[in-house]
Parts: structure tokens; C-alpha cells; sequence
């Protein structure tokens, strides 16, 4: 079996073999990087720097580079273990999905599944073993550009894709030669770093940390993620990459996760500039001693760990125990067996119809409309003036960390509405000048693009200010003087401050950033073909100020409604409630919701419990409505949030049709870690809520019982 395989192999390898599986080395440099392939000695590879993977990329010799090292891996070396090839494969590889924070608006984990999965398949192609994906940082700060790759800010929809997607990556079996091992990153609060700014410092307690940052990892561990990746930030002072208390306590010893903690980029290099080890010799102790197995590029393991041993400064145990998570890893992924081999491997991976078909599905399940005046879907006979920025853009909208997707590959809104609308549509590149205006004035329906470019948003990309980028709203205010109806399409990594669009426009429709068939699913939502059914998965603010606005905020000493415009000591210049809600999303019908039933009163703590809402499509289309399921505990040992996400369902409703929604609710679901951060059910109330978004809600009241006050469970 794989751990006697593990075994065996080791009992052969030096301390500097060992080690030399603890390494990770960016884009092997095969004539300086040779003799240490030959020893066995490089644990990974990673083929991620941007630049020098692009060019590989272009050059069409990526599966050709891999090969070549390989085969001196696993030919040339000693005891021929193969080299890892690790890829951030984020959303999509040759064929470009919607960014993550776009998936996650679809608040379907079927989709992410399917995304992921031909995602592994294309990069499989070119002999990539490993994804640095989900990433299911909960993600509160709009202002921090890492938000476009996760899955926005409830935990349990975080969890819940973030399962999806490793189960898309690796399949039943990641060592099928379409697959990938999966990666979740980043361990863990770095969606808390201080101003939204990114590898900044994150105070938090572990408090916190249990009841919502933690849930997406256990989640993604519970699925079979075959690593994690530590996050770049400290906790309350102590840099991730040295954090034994969480990496080694928590996710190994507690959790039993048995696969692979991988440093972030030169994260444990990091720890010096953090100013918690004097050299790269202390960090690699203080890293090994945390639990992180391999070092992503910083070359601190290769050059002191087995030095540390020697030395009776780290235990050998140590090394071995991360040695054994790198080739377990290989093992399960089938390296030993030649599941990455030419001949194995799939091949082709240029963007086909029928992965179109399944970016196209992404894409316009990740159109959020959140106003409409009556002017969507466009009149069939109308004339159309498509202007603003994005128009006829491929890169702009592919969005970020796409290393593998072309801009040329994507379907542009203009392509695409000409296709639809044919000689009724006229296209601008004017941009907001004087000529625009002209064209508006005869059109009937003007749609202006708006929003940020992918290179505003994502690593390293923090913005002080939500609003538009400079003219953007300028423009805007200039065509909504004409007044002729107005659609704003907001292309954006991020949620953004739209309270002016949203007083401007007749009708917002929120992208993301959509992907290859951007023009297409666009087009499909304006038209009515396939109305829009996405949800925000992040609150959109009032304004950059009211930062932070998420869902999880939690009563005060002077609440005094359960609403935040209603508790003593907010703003005096403005109300706090957010612009859009957690949630929200519109559809061309309107949908009524009665109030939630339940088939009992209470719900014993290891019971369930039914609660079901009848809703009505009241108006004349069909539409597709996402159900949400909320719930807060008044009384708790800790605060608690005001409202949090419990459980959703997609319906489809027909015009004029009712469906009884139901949602089977257990009473572990109400389970969480008091002030001794251990996991607890208390006896008492649960208020339940449903509706259609977080701040507009109807309760019904739940009562926990039978569970003893220190009932610990395991959550
Ligand atoms: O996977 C990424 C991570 O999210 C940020 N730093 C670099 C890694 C590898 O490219």
C-alpha cells in the first residue's frame, strides 16, 4: 500500500535526499539544476512566474520543458523520483472561466466542480501534476485585490465551493492522468490583512479564526485536498509560515491532514523581513518546527535544514515527517506510476466548443443584475449603442492570474452583440465624446462598460478607493443627462462603491471578470435568451468609509434593532446599512417569499429539523431564484454574527408558479467554539431566516435542545 511504498523508499534516501524533496524550485533551470535533479533533489517545481512562463507557454514547449526534466528525474537520478510540477491553474487553464469571485456568484457548486475539472484536464495536457487553487480565503475588505480569487464571504459558501473544486481538481482518484492535486491556500486569515493591503499583518483571534476562517479549510481538508498552502500574513505576530500553533495543532494533529503544507512564494524567507528570525537558517527552524513540508523557492530548507539535523537543532523526525508528505503526495497523484508521462497524458487542451459551452454557462451564471428599471431584457425591435470601456477588450477580461488563457481566445462584447442584435446595434469607441453623446441621443437603449481592468485588481493590487477608475463616472453622468435608458455592465474584480451608478443607470448588471465567452453570455442576459441568476457573493458597501460591511458583524453592548443602522455608536454622517447586500441578485420576474414554516418547533442536538418557505414567481417570466437560508444565535458564549449564511437552493420557477423551498436543518449545524476555542451546542434559540438576500428576511424561531451546556462536538 502507498504507506509501505513511502516507507520503503525512504529507508533508502540520505538525509539530503530528504531534504532535497522539502525544495521547491521555480522553473528548473535545467544546465544549472541538473546534478541536483540527478541526486534526487528537488522536491517540486513550479512554473509560475509569470513572465517566464509565459514565455515557455508561448513558445509551445511547456510539456516539452517537463519532460526533459523529468525524464532526468526519474532516469537520471538515484533512486528516480519524480519532480512535482505545480501551476497556479485558478480559473481555467487554456480555457479562461470566470474569476472565482465570478464562480462563487453562481452559488453553484456543481458548476465550480465542472469548471475545475476541465480545468485539470487542459493542464494535465501540458504535464502539470499540482493547482495552487481554491483559494477560499473569506474575504470581508473589498479593498484588498485578492477578493477576485476567492469565494467571497460566508464560509459556508466558501466551504462548500471550495470542496467543489477540489473535487473537480482531483476526481475520485487524482492519480487519473486528467487530473490534478489541489491546493488550499491561504492558511489561513490573510482575507484580514490590516487596511486591505496586501501581506499585510492580520490581528485576529482564534476565536474568530474557528467560527469563520478556519470552516472553508476543514472543509476543503474533509474533501481530500491534497495540500494547503500557508498565507503570507502573521497572526496576532506570529508569521503564518511559523505558526505551529495552527499549521501543526490544528490542521495536522487535530484536523488529520495528512498531505503536504506548502510555503507561499519565498514565504519562509519572509519570516526574516518579518523580523522574526535573524537569517534564512532560523527561518527554515522555525518553518519546519511549524509544520510547513515544502519550501516554495526560498532555498532555506535545501541550505540548512540538514545542517539544522546535525546540529541536534531540529529534530530528523521533522524532516521526515515532511520528506513522507511530499512522496505520499507523489504517490497519490500516480507520479511513480507515469500518470504525468507523455503517453498517458490527455492531449489538446486549445479552447474546443464544448469547453466553451461550459465557460459560456460560468459566465452567465456569474451576471449579477442588481437594478433594472424596466429597461432589461432589451426590447426586440430596439436599437442599441454599445460604448464605454471594455468593448471590444479580450485580455481586459479574462481576469487575473490567468497564466495559460489568451485574449485572443475571447469572445468580445461587441462581437458578440453584433451577432445578436445584428444591424440594430451600433458599436462606439468613443469613449464618453461628444460623438457618443450624438449616438446615445438616437439610440434607444444605450449600454455603457464600466469597471476595473484585471490589473487593478488581484495579488499585490489593493486600492484605497472602491469607486470607478478616473472619468469612468464622469462619462456616466454625461449619458444619463441625455435621459435615455441606461445600462451599466460593471466589469470588476472586486465589489465596488456603485451608489452613483446604481442612481444613474436604469439597469446594473455586476460581471467579474467573465472569461473567454465574456461577449456571448453578456449578450444571452441583455436579450432575455437566458435571463441572469447570480447572487453576490460578497456586500457591496455604501461607500470605501463603511468598510467593514460583511455579513458577520456582530451585536454590540448598544444594539439596539438587529440591523446595523440601528445600533448606538455608528456613523454620524451617513447610514451604515450596506448599498447592496450579501446575496443580492435580480431577476427579469420578481419572486414573493411567505414567511419560513417548520415541521417542529426544536431540534435535538443530534436531530433535524425541516424549515420550509413557499415562494411565488409573481411575475409574467420564468426566472431562477436562489433561496437563502439564514440563521443567528441570539445567546452564545461569544458574540455571534448578526446574520449568517446556513444553506441556499437554486430553483427554477415558471411565471405565475409557487414551490415549497425546504431545507433540512440538523442541530450540529449550530455548533460553535466558545471563549476556550472549543467547539460547543448550547441549549436555546436559533433564529431562522429566508429570503432572498441578507437584509431582507423573514424568522422563524428554532429552539436547540437536549444538549448539555458543555457539549462538545466535533463541528
Ligand atoms: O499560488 C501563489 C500564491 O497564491 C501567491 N504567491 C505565489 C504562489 C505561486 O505562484
Amino acid at each position: 500500500d502507498l504507506e509501505s511504498r513511502v516507507a520503503a523508499l525512504m529507508a533508502e534516501m540520505t538525509l539530503e535526499e530528504k531534504v532535497g524533496q522539502t525544495h521547491q524550485v521555480a522553473n528548473i533551470d535545467l544546465a544549472a539544476d541538473t546534478d541536483t535533479l540527478r541526486a534526487g533533489g528537488i522536491g517540486s517545481s513550479l512554473y509560475a512566474s509569470g513572465a517566464t512562463a509565459g514565455n515557455i507557454r508561448d513558445e509551445g514547449v511547456l510539456a516539452g520543458v517537463i519532460d526533459e526534466i523529468q525524464e532526468q528525474a526519474v532516469g537520471g537520478s538515484r533512486l528516480g523520483i519524480p519532480v512535482l510540477f505545480g501551476r497556479d491553474v485558478i480559473h481555467g487553464h487554456r480555457t479562461v472561466v470566470p474569476i472565482p469571485l465570478g464562480l462563487a456568484a453562481s452559488f453553484d457548486p456543481d458548476l465550480v466542480r465542472d469548471c475545475a475539472e476541465a480545468a485539470a484536464r487542459e493542464a494535465a495536457v501540458d504535464g502539470i501534476a499540482w493547482t495552487f487553487a481554491p483559494m477560499m480565503d473569506i474575504s470581508e475588505e473589498p479593498r484588498w485585490g485578492r477578493v477576485a480569487e476567492s469565494f467571497g464571504e460566508a464560509p459556508v459558501l466558501a466551504g462548500r465551493m471550495a470542496a467543489a473544486a477540489v473535487a473537480g481538481f482531483q476526481g475520485d482518484d487524482p492519480s487519473s492522468p486528467d487530473r490534478l492535486g489541489a491546493c488550499a491556500k491561504h492558511f489561513v486569515g490573510y482575507g484580514l490583512s490590516a487596511g486591505g493591503r496586501d501581506y499585510d499583518t492580520v490581528s485576529v483571534g482564534e476565536n474568530t479564526l474557528r467560527n469563520l476562517h478556519l470552516r472553508p479549510f476543514r472543509d476543503a481538508v474533509d474533501a481530500g485536498v491534497l495540500s494547503v498552502m500557508a498565507s503570507f500574513n502573521d497572526v496576532d505576530g506570529t508569521p503564518m509560515h511559523a505558526h505551529r500553533r495552527l499549521l501543526r495543532d490544528v490542521l495536522k494533529d487535530e484536523w488529520g491532514f495528512d498531505g503536504v503544507v506548502v510555503a507561499d512564494w519565498n514565504g519562509i524567507g519572509q519570516i526574516v523581513s518579518q523580523g522574526v528570525a535573524t537569517d534564512n537558517r532560523e527561518a527554515a527552524r522555525l518553518a519546519i518546527v511549524a509544520g510547513v513540508d515544502l519550501d516554495m523557492v526560498s532555498g532555506a530548507y535545501r541550505d540548512h535544514l540538514a545542517d539544522l539535523v546535525r546540529s541536534g537543532e531540529v529534530a530528523e523526525e521533522l524532516v521526515d515527517d515532511a520528506c513522507r508528505r511530499v512522496l505520499r503526495m507523489k504517490f497519490r497523484l500516480g507520479l511513480f506510476d507515469g500518470s504525468a508521462t507523455p503517453e498517458r497524458r490527455p492531449t489538446g487542451n486549445e479552447p474546443t466548443p464544448e469547453s466553451r459551452t461550459l465557460a459560456r454557462r460560468a459566465a452567465h451564471a456569474a451576471h449579477v443584475l442588481v437594478r433594472n428599471e424596466g429597461v432589461l431584457p432589451l426590447d426586440s425591435d430596439g436599437t442599441v449603442l454599445l460604448t464605454g470601456a471594455f468593448v471590444e477588450e479580450g485580455d481586459a477580461l479574462l481576469g487575473t492570474w490567468v497564466l495559460d488563457g489568451r485574449g485572443d481566445d475571447v469572445v468580445t462584447p461587441a462581437a458578440a452583440l453584433s451577432e445578436a442584435l445584428g444591424d440594430r446595434l451600433t458599436v462606439d469607441q468613443g469613449r464618453f465624446a461628444d460623438e457618443t453623446l450624438k449616438l446615445t441621443r438616437t439610440a434607444d437603449t444605450t449600454v455603457v462598460l464600466l469597471g476595473e481592468h484585471p490589473g487593478r485588481s488581484g495579488e499585490a493590487n489593493s486600492v484605497v478607493d472602491l469607486g470607478l477608475p478616473p472619468g469612468q463616472l464622469d462619462g456616466l453622468r454625461a449619458l444619463a443627462g441625455l435621459g435615455k435608458p441606461l445600462v451599466a455592465v460593471v466589469y470588476t474584480g472586486r465589489p465596488l462603491d456603485l451608489t452613483a451608478v446604481l442612481d444613474l443607470a436604469d439597469a446594473v448588471l455586476v460581471v467579474w471578470h467573465p472569461g473567454v465567452e465574456a461577449g456571448p453570455a453578456l449578450a444571452e442576459v441583455l436579450t432575455g435568451a437566458n435571463p441572469p441568476v447570480g447572487r453576490l457573493p460578497m456586500t457591496f458597501p455604501l461607500s470605501t468609509g463603511h468598510i467593514p460591511t460583511s455579513t458577520h458583524q456582530r451585536p454590540t453592548g448598544r444594539l439596539i434593532r438587529a440591523d446595523v443602522d440601528h445600533q448606538e455608536g455608528r456613523y454620524v454622517d451617513a447610514l451604515t446599512h450596506p448599498r447592496l447586500p450579501f446575496g443580492h441578485g435580480l431577476t427579469y420576474s420578481s419572486v414573493s417569499y411567505d414567511a419560513p414554516m417548520l415541521s417542529a418547533p426544536g431540534v435535538a442536538a443530534d436531530g433535524s429539523v425541516t424549515v420550509s418557505v413557499r415562494v411565488t414567481n409573481t411575475g409574467h417570466r420564468d426566472c431562477g431564484e436562489v433561496v437563502q437560508l439564514y440563521f443567528r444565535d441570539p445567546v452564545a458564549r461569544v458574540t455571534r454574527p448578526l446574520v449568517e449564511l446556513l444553506d441556499w437552493r437554486r430553483v427554477e420557477l415558471g411565471a405565475g408558479a409557487s414551490e415549497d423551498v425546504t431545507f433540512e436543518v440538523s442541530g450540529a449545524a449550530f455548533v460553535y467554539f466558545g471563549p476556550d476555542h472549543v467547539a460547543r451546542l448550547d441549549a436555546g434559540e436559533i433564529v431562522l431566516m429566508t429570503g432572498p438576500d441578507a437584509a431582507h428576511l423573514q424568522s422563524v424561531s428554532l429552539s436547540v435542545t437536549g444538549t448539555d451546556p458543555t457539549w462538545a462536538g466535533t463541528p
